[in-house]
């Protein structure tokens, strides 16, 4: 079993498998990694529940209460390996210029000297005494024209099980590749080869660790962690990093964004697609229940993270490449997201969340009322008393990222488009940051190169859970900085270019609008109450499209006035909508300075129509 395969050795591809560049591809990386055994996935549920019992004999998964949760499993990984690892992350272009400044980068051939081809190169032997999961995926519907294929080769079963959640995977993936089909190379090894006999542990993994991309030849490598996004390479590092790519040379726009259908108690259904950086409550807005006063407005999901979006007869059509949804599950709860709540009812994949004596799981956020006994997500028994640290804090039980990996399907309000191959059509797009201050709740672009200077110039602060630092702004063009798979400038430049088609060959434009839920009061509490009265928000954009809804110029766009939002049954006063809408002269003064800091980092292919649009607001406000 832990004989190393030899190059030229063949590979055993099932009948179904008939494309040679694939056979001859798992062939070359086998004699590289020289796995133990290589495993091809059909993605059936057979197949599934093997691999989830086979992970719970390895002592990676628990299962969960049969009653509690249904089907349902608990990982807890390596406490070194817990999150993206975006210093760790290289876009590996020919020239480093088409990295941009934003992104870390090392030249193709030296980054493969590493990787690959050098005397000692880390992926060489890297996935011995382990099988190789050969796992076919499609992202977006099968076979929709808007939809590509990957395939991953990974030595985690924790992968190949998590990809059949959160991807297109399985058999039906081959028929579309076919004999010739075009497919994106991703390789993965969790860096921890066995010996022979040599035990192994819960969640293997290295602490040496390289996410890269190459997206001249749109490969992805991915050596070290076996967590999320460093892992299930179909997400960020293919449908962002690589997709970006791809749409940059063909015409159509890879973005993390989540896309809703949004209905009005008339029955007009409207489309939009938000982007905000990471932790600024993207799931709640992904699965947002408008308040009832507001009439019968129904709000579905599409996807939740990430969108794919190409013109198509004068209009832009989005689909969701992924097929689940692999969120933070800390803070969620009954009151903040119900349909969340609903979705992980049972076939979930949990990873670092507490287990409760019950056989459950548990999360900070999740309940008022704190369990008395836990055991944390780093095995660890855990009570109210026995948690506090010497500073009187409670040590988490759930890791501030543990995440939850569930199928769409499981969701209450997924919209019935969801699966359209033909995707949607996308009337607003929204972009959002966490601000304390400056920032009103809600602007409407006049143009779309106000729009794209608003998603541009977007910041947030961190918080304490991601940074270390609170209430650092840190700029997040279009909530892409992590994810951007070539220079920023002229991913800018992308945007302006596919706007600017579209419109001179007599498309519509969707509306642009920057919004901020987080402005914060003098006593320091949010103002705005957020999660599910956002719906008054979008209602206003949405008679805005239909032009219904009145606003006023601000200093960079339109805002709402207080008539023009629908209050009913929110005890809201003008005073308190003042101070999340207001423009504030000095902090604006301030911010645009920290626009000019960015356009410097970016002055590189920065579009001039951005830095006119920054002159524009400049005069106004000195004006
Ligand atoms: C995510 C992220 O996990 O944006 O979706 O970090
Ligand atoms: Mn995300």
């Amino acid at each position: 079993m832990n004989q190393p395969l030899m190059a030229g050795v063949h590979v055993n591809a099932p009948t179904f498998v008939k494309n040679a560049r694939l056979i001859a591809w798992v062939a070359e990386i086998a004699a590289l990694t020289q796995p133990a055994a290589i495993y091809w996935c059909d993605g059936s549920i057979e197949e599934y529940d093997r691999l989830c019992q086979q992970l719970v004999d390895a002592g990676t998964f628990k299962k969960l209460d049969p009653v509690k949760r249904p089907n349902s499993y608990l990982a807890w990984s390596d406490p070194s390996d817990v999150a993206r690892v975006e210093d760790r992350t290289y876009i590996c272009s020919a020239a480093k210029e088409d990295a941009g400044p934003t992104n870390n980068w090392m030249a193709p051939a030296e980054m493969r000297t590493l990787l690959q081809t050098g005397d000692t190169p880390l992926f060489k032997g890297s996935m011995q005494g382990r099988t190789m999961y050969v796992v076919p995926f499609s992202m977006g519907p099968l076979g929709s024209p808007i939809a590509h294929i990957g395939i991953e080769l990974s030595d985690s079963p924790y992968v190949a099980v998590n990809m059949r959640i959160m991807t297109r995977m399985g058999k039906a993936v081959y028929d579309v590749l076919g004999t010739d089909g075009d497919f994106v190379p991703c390789v993965h090894t969790v860096g921890a080869p066995l010996e022979a006999g040599q035990a192994d542990v819960r969640w293997p993994c290295n602490k040496t660790k390289y996410i890269v991309h190459y997206p001249e030849t749109r490969e992805i490598w991915s050596y070290g962690s076996g967590y999320g996004g460093n892992a299930l390479l179909g997400k960020k590092c293919f449908a962002l990093r690589i997709a970006s790519t791809m749409g940059r040379d063909q015409g159509w726009l890879a973005e993390h964004m989540l896309i809703l259908g949004v209905t009005s108690p008339e029955g007009k259904k409207r489309h939009v697609a938000a982007a905000f950086p990471s932790a600024c409550g993207k799931t709640n807005f992904a699965m947002l229940i408008p308040p009832a006063a507001l009439g019968d407005w129904q709000v579905t999901t599409i996807g939740d993270d990430i969108a794919w979006i190409k013109p198509v007869d004068g209009q832009l059509r989005a689909i969701n490449p992924e097929a689940g949804y692999f969120g933070v599950a800390p803070g969620t709860n009954f009151k903040t997201n119900p349909n969340c709540m609903a979705s992980l009812d049972k076939d979930v994949i949990f990873t670092n969340v507490a287990l409760t004596d019950d056989g459950d799981v548990w999360w900070e956020g999740m309940t008022d009322e704190l369990p008395s006994h836990l055991i944390d997500w780093q095995g660890k028994d855990w009570t109210p008393e026995t948690a506090r640290g010497a500073d009187g804090k409670l040590r988490p039980a759930a890791h501030p990222n543990a995440r939850f990996t569930v199928a769409a399907g499981n969701n209450p309000a997924l919209d019935p488009e969801w699966d359209n191959p033909a995707g949607v059509a996308i009337d607003a797009f929204i972009f959002g940051g966490r601000r304390s201050t400056t920032v009103p709740l809600a602007t409407e672009a006049r143009n779309w190169v106000e729009g794209v200077y608003m998603a541009a110039t977007m910041g947030s602060e961190t918080t304490a859970a991601a940074a270390g630092q609170m209430g650092i702004v840190r700029r997040d063009p279009f909530a892409m900085l992590p994810f951007m798979g070539y220079n920023m400038s002229d991913y800018f430049q992308h945007w302006l270019d596919v706007g600017a088609k579209l419109e001179a060959a007599g498309g519509k434009l969707p509306a642009i609008y920057c919004v901020n839920w987080f402005r914060k009061g003098a006593d320091g509490k949010f103002v705005w109450p957020g999660y599910g009265e956002n719906a008054r928000v979008m209602q206003w954009m949405l008679g805005r499209i239909e032009g219904k809804a009145g606003g006023a110029e601000n200093l960079f766009g339109v805002s709402p006035n207080y008539g023009d939002l629908n209050w009913a049954g929110l005890d809201f006063s003008e005073a308190q909508f003042q101070s999340v809408i207001g423009i504030d002269r000095d902090a604006w003064v301030q911010e645009m300075k920290l626009h000019g800091e960015l356009f410097e980092q970016l002055a590189y292919h920065l579009p001039a129509e951005l830095t006119a649009t920054k002159a524009a607001i400049e005069a106004k406000l000195n004006g």
